[in-house]
C-alpha cells in the first residue's frame, strides 16, 4: 500500500508519499482499500500539529473516506469483505488503503458513489446536528449561513432548504454567492463588500425586513460575529460551528440578553459519541434525505490522491467550492 505519511507535524511540505506494508485488521478493525477521501478543515490543523486531536507519529491524515472492505477483524460481525463502506476516523484516509474501526464504517447502499460518500459525514452530520438538534430550526423561520460556500456552508444551505426555512447565504465573493444561490439560498450576501460594524448590518435588516435571521450558522468566526449577533432576532440561536478566519470572537453578554438570544454551542464530534444511538438515527435520516434527492455534496472538484498537496493549497487559499476529493 501506499499512503501521505506525517513523521513531523510542522505543515503540508513535510508529509511524503511512501510505501507501507500492507496491515492486517486487528479485533474490531477492517482494512479498506480507499476509494476516495475528502478534505476537511481539521486535516490541515492536524498534519500542523494544531488540532486538538495530536495522534502519535508517524501517521497518515485524512479523516473522512469511502471505499471497499477487503478484511475484517476478530469480532466483527456487522460488516463482510466487498461491501462499500464510508467512514469518519479523523486519521488513514489519505493512502490506497487503511484500517477502518468497524463501529465508525457506514455500510453504503447501492448506488451510492464513492466520491459522494467521502464528503458526506462530517458536514452533514455537522449542519443537521447545528440546525435541528441545537437551533430547533422550524420551517418558515429564516437562516443565516456565513462561510456559506464552504464545506459544512453547503450542508446547512441544503439541510436548512429541506427543513422548509428561508436561507441567507453570506460569502466572500459574487461567485461563491452565486453558487450558493444555485443550491437553493434564497438570498445572498457577499460579505466582502461591507463593512463588519456598518452596512453589512443594513445588508442583514433589509433581508429580514427589520426582523433579523432566527438561526445564524457561523463556521467562519473572526469580525463578523458581533455585529451578526447584533442583527440577530428576538429568541434567535447563534450557532457557534467554528473559526475558519482564525480569531475566536468574544461577545458582550449584554446581548443575549437584549435579544432573548442564545449561544448555542456545536461539536458534532462530541455528540456522536457522547449519544451514539442519536447520532445513528440522525445518520439514517440523512441517508434517506440523500435517497430523496434533497442533500447531495457539491463536489468542486476531484483530485489524483496523488494531488493531496495541491488540494491543501486550495484549501488553504480560502479557494475551495463545497468539497475537495481525492481519488485511487
Ligand atoms: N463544530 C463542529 O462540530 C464542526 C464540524 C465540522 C467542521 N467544523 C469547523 O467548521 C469550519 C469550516 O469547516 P469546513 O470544512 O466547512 O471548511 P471550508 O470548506 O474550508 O470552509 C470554510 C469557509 O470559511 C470561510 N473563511 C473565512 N476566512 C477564512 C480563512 N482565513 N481561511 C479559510 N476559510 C475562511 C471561507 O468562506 P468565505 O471565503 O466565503 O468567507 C470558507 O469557505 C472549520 O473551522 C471547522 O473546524 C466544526
Amino acid at each position: 500500500m501506499h499512503a501521505w505519511l506525517c513523521e513531523n507535524p510542522v505543515g503540508v511540505d513535510a508529509l511524503q508519499w511512501k510505501e507501507l506494508p500492507t496491515p492486517e485488521p486487528g479485533a474490531g478493525q477492517v482494512r479498506l482499500r480507499i476509494e476516495a477521501a475528502s478534505l476537511n478543515f481539521p486535516d490541515l490543523l492536524i498534519v500542523q500539529n494544531k488540532y486538538q486531536m495530536k495522534p502519535p507519529l508517524p501517521f497518515v491524515p485524512g479523516s473522512e473516506y469511502a471505499g471497499v472492505i477487503e478484511a475484517v477483524g476478530e469480532g466483527v460481525k456487522h460488516l463482510k469483505a466487498g461491501q462499500r463502506v464510508a467512514c469518519l476516523s479523523g486519521t488513514g484516509g489519505f493512502g490506497t488503503h487503511t484500517l477502518a474501526p468497524a463501529a465508525l464504517c457506514m455500510p453504503l447502499p447501492e448506488g451510492f458513489p464513492a466520491v459522494d460518500a467521502a464528503a458526506f459525514i462530517m458536514i452533514y452530520a455537522t449542519s443537521h446536528h447545528a440546525l435541528i438538534d441545537r437551533a430547533q430550526l422550524k420551517a418558515g423561520e429564516t437562516v443565516l449561513v456565513l462561510g456559506a460556500a464552504g464545506g459544512v456552508g453547503t450542508a446547512a444551505i441544503q439541510i436548512a432548504k429541506a427543513a422548509g426555512a428561508r436561507v441567507i447565504a453570506a460569502t466572500s465573493s459574487d461567485e461563491k454567492c452565486a453558487l450558493c444561490a444555485q443550491l437553493g439560498a434564497d438570498a445572498t450576501i457577499n460579505y466582502s463588500t461591507h463593512a463588519p460594524q456598518g452596512s453589512l448590518r443594513d445588508e442583514i435588516k433589509r433581508l429580514t425586513e427589520g426582523k433579523g435571521p432566527d438561526v445564524v450558522y457561523d463556521p467562519v468566526g473572526g469580525d463578523f460575529a458581533e455585529p451578526v449577533f447584533r442583527s440577530i432576532a428576538w429568541r434567535g440561536r447563534y450557532l457557534v460551528v467554528g473559526f475558519a478566519s482564525g480569531p475566536i470572537p468574544a461577545l458582550p453578554l449584554n446581548l443575549p440578553l437584549l435579544k432573548g438570544a442564545s449561544i448555542v454551542g456545536v461539536f458534532w464530534g462530541d455528540f456522536s459519541k457522547r449519544e451514539p444511538q442519536a447520532n445513528a438515527a440522525m445518520m439514517q435520516t440523512l441517508a434517506a434525505q440523500y435517497a430523496k434527492g434533497l442533500i447531495k455534496p457539491l463536489v468542486e472538484r476531484t483530485l489524483p490522491m496523488s494531488e493531496l498537496k495541491q488540494a491543501f493549497a486550495v484549501m488553504g487559499s480560502r479557494a475551495v467550492k463545497g468539497k475537495l476529493v481525492l481519488v485511487n
